[in-house]
């Protein structure tokens, strides 16, 4: 870690470009920041909260961001074939993540927590994700919650541009069947029948789109420790990456441990 004194900070890396694998607990001079990056529907929420939730930091869900921004272009109907409109549609808008998303999602002062889960959000979002100018200006913004509180952060290019200098970085992966079986639950739970095999279909479709774009796709940064969930509890891959979270300095609240399942 160095001051820089430019820009009267601390900067998060170091000469090897890895993550400090010292202790940082004792000396917490910069806040600590967990990358969680993966394709669809591979556990990143559900990991990504309770790991913030063992370790008391603050989780951060950025695919909300781009959920919200695409939300407010379908509203202001804007075609999603205008890139240069996307990239203001994004700039303007207010995007708030109540505790980081785990709480309301706002978009213009309105609670749009549910509408950004709707399908058409989730395709647009997919799509508007792949403008450079929408993606800095949400990156941007992750920066600014990021440095300045523990947070583990989930995304696709969290290791890998948002944050390269994170104290850990994890990229989790499941296979394709048990992904959409997953989504299938999930929109199950909330009320709403799909197919199986059109929800497997989409999620290849936006794998394809997020890691095929130009401007950050998503990919494992070459310092990400790879989890497969596949077949793994849920209680079991939080714990996996708490214990590596400690390894690297994190200090565990120990609420209770990964017992939700
Ligand atoms: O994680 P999610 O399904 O809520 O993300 C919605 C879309 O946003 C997804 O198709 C990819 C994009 N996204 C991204 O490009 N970069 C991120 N850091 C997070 C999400």
């Amino acid at each position: 870690m160095a001051y820089n004194p430019r820009e009267d900070r601390w900067d998060r890396g170091n000469p090897l470009g890895r993550p400090l694998t010292a202790p940082l607990s004792s000396t917490r001079v910069h806040n600590l920041i967990i990358a969680i990056d993966g394709p669809a529907a591979s556990g990143k929420s559900t990991t990504a909260r309770l790991v913030a939730d063992r370790l008391g930091y603050v989780y951060i869900d950025s695919g909300a961001m781009y959920r919200a921004a695409a939300l407010r272009a379908i509203r202001l109907h804007v075609c999603l074939e205008n890139r240069e409109r996307l990239g203001r549609v994004a700039e303007d808008a207010e995007i708030g993540l109540e505790n980081g998303g785990r709480g309301a999602v706002t978009l213009d002062g309105e609670d749009v927590t549910e509408a950004i889960r709707a399908p058409e959000v989730t395709a647009a979002s997919s799509i508007m994700s792949t403008v450079p100018a929408v993606r800095r200006a949400l990156v941007r913004r992750q920066r600014e919650i990021g440095e300045s509180v523990d947070s583990v952060v989930e995304g696709r290019d969290i290791g890998t541009v948002v944050f390269p200098d994170a104290d850990l970085k994890i990229y989790l992966v499941a296979s394709i069947e048990e992904r959409a079986r997953r989504r299938h639950a999930e929109l199950a739970a909330r009320g709403t029948e799909a197919d199986l095999d059109a929800i497997a279909r989409e999620i290849e479709e936006r794998d394809r789109r997020d890691s095929t774009r130009t401007d950050s796709p998503l990919r494992r940064a070459d310092d990400a420790v790879l989890v497969d969930t596949t077949g793994l509890s849920i209680a079991e891959q939080v714990d996996k990456v708490v214990s590596l979270a400690i390894a690297r300095g994190a200090r565990a609240e120990e609420r209770g441990g990964a017992s939700e399942h």
